[in-house]
């Protein structure tokens, strides 16, 4: 008779607060022990982690895949095929977006597109994942009953948008959905750029005949992210609201963050990989409407890629400050070829202009791999900082701790990742996108030497993923989760004047 389904040996256990040797073991779903020796005969089965870390599984609390309303397009990944590629990457839970669909004026219309996108995507999965709401459509009389059903199904956050046609909201609508978002403990996401100045530059840039990759970054300067951040802050403090500006790329955006943080403002940040290792040379040296020379549109991304070492290295101390609370991929997979590529921005009688080309990246596999390499290997970061911006905080922000994010036994899913211990990692030199999971034909890291790679991805207590190869037979061991409020600090009851809302 054994007591634990499961036992690792060996392994430092690592949180975001300690780490130290020990065995972690597992029963069913849930880790139950922790103790500097536990005996192996206890356990159905044993892996040595011969002193490699030991980390959460980690949660990419950002990721776009095809779902029925498609704001951004055709993406090349559904979320099953998601789910395969961030466990192997040592992701065991995403959190995707749905869409509100803004011709559907319905009070159930959120809840309507919640259920329609787990119908439609949520079969055979690998990872676990949750669910973000996008609101582009603000109903002053109906918001409070859509969002009441939305934290029904296990909805606690929505994103908003400052920029693109069709999804961006004024301030006026942006106070109102606050208004009702702190009302009911809801988390509130804002992609931060002014959509009104990059409209006015693409404008201009087109008529100069600027209208190459290059000039999607130019079109979106970094004091552009900053203005809209600073604005969405004073709309954050007027109605006492909590708010994560998602995918920080711009150093004068983290500085009025960090501000805002040393006032005791509840304001929350997240960057992604592309802001750490990419800069905007890979959007260079392509011709105005030469099909040929395109590659750079791979990177076109939003916010764009950066200018130079010192904007990455403002990104990384904003991790080591504190200012960034999570580090999520921004997973939005268009492939390069094909119709609804990057490429697809030679159909409909257009050049290739970078208006029509997709914005976002692939990214949901090589996030942990990427932040551990060049993180905590290289000594930019300590692997407590790893933990805590990879795993324990994304789970804290979105209600889903410390069932996920922690290793607690009793309390915690067994989602674990056993890295290979430091000097001893065997799996391919460099990041190629013929190893990756994800169903796009480019990845932006292509040749990125890593130093390590999961060695073991566990998801409640099974493996998942060993030696470089997703276990087929585990499809189906990813579910739904329900998530709760918040568990960082919320509303602080502090005001800007006399006014008040009304249900204060
Ligand atoms: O370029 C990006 N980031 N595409 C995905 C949509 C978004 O704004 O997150
Ligand atoms: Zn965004
Ligand atoms: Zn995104």
């Amino acid at each position: 008779m054994t007591t634990y389904s499961l036992l690792i040996k060996n392994g430092y256990v690592c949180t975001a607060s300690d780490f130290y040797l020990a065995d972690i073991a597992v029963k069913g779903d849930k880790i139950v022990a922790i103790a500097p020796e536990i005996d192996p005969a206890l356990a159905e089965r044993v892996i040595d982690a011969e002193g490699g870390f030991v980390t959460p599984g980690g949660i990419d609390a950002h990721v776009h895949v095809d779902e029925p309303a498609r704001p951004f397009g055709n993406l090349s990944d559904t979320l099953q095929s998601a789910s395969k590629s961030a466990i192997a990457g040592g992701t065991t839970t995403m959190v995707a977006f749905v869409s509100q669909d803004s011709a559907d004026p319905g009070e159930e219309s959120f809840a309507k597109v919640i259920k329609e996108f787990q119908d439609y995507g949520g079969k055979d999965l690998y990872s676990d994942y949750g669910l973000h709401m996008i609101v582009s459509k603000v109903d002053k009389t109906l918001l409070e009953k859509q969002l009441e059903n939305v934290t029904d199904a296990g909805v606690s956050s929505v994103k908003m948008y400052m920029t693109y046609p069709g999804l961006q909201l004024r301030d006026s609508d942006l106070m109102t959905a606050m208004y009702n978002l702190r009302k009911q403990g809801i988390t509130t996401m804002l992609h931060a750029e002014n959509g009104d100045m990059i409209s006015w530059m693409i404008d201009s840039l087109e008529e100069q005949g600027k209208t190459s990759p290059f000039y999607h970054g130019v079109s979106r300067p970094t004091m552009f992210e900053a203005e809209a951040t600073n604005r969405a802050i004073v709309l954050s403090q007027t109605m006492d609201n909590p708010v994560l500006f998602v995918h920080v790329s711009a150093p004068e955006a983290f500085k009025r963050i960090n501000e805002a943080q040393t006032e005791g403002l509840p304001v929350y940040a997240e960057t992604c990989p592309q802001y750490l290792f990419l800069s905007e040379d890979r959007l260079q040296n392509c011709t105005h409407g030469d099909a040929d020379s395109f590659e750079p549109a791979k990177y076109i991304c939003s916010p764009p890629l950066r200018t130079s070492e010192a904007d990455q290295a403002a990104v990384w101390l904003a991790i080591r400050n504190g200012t960034v609370t999570i580090v999520s991929s921004d997973h939005a997979p268009t492939m390069f070829d094909g119709e609804d590529g990057k490429r697809a921005a030679f159909k409909n009688g257009h050049n290739g202009e970078f208006r029509w080309i997709p914005n976002g990246l692939p990214g949901v596999e090589t996030r942990m791999p990427l932040m551990f390499s060049y993180g905590v290997e290289d000594g930019r970061i300590s692997v407590q900082k790893f933990v805590e911006v990879m795993c324990t905080n994304p789970a804290k922000l979105y209600g889903m701790y410390p069932r996920k994010g922690a290793i607690l036994p009793g309390s915690s899913d067994a989602d674990l990742v056993i890295w290979y211990p430091s000097g001893k990692y065997t799996g391919p030199a460099t990041i190629q996108n013929k190893n990756l999971n994800h169903n796009t034909d480019y990845t932006a890291f292509e040749g990125f030497p890593i130093k390590n790679w999961p060695r073991y991805t566990i998801l409640k207590g099974k493996v998942m993923y060993q030696h470089g190869k997703v276990l087929e037979e585990t499809a189906g061991t990813g579910d739904y989760l329900k998530r709760g409020p918040s568990s960082l600090a919320g509303p602080q009851n502090k005001w800007l004047n006399q006014w008040r809302p009304h249900y204060t």
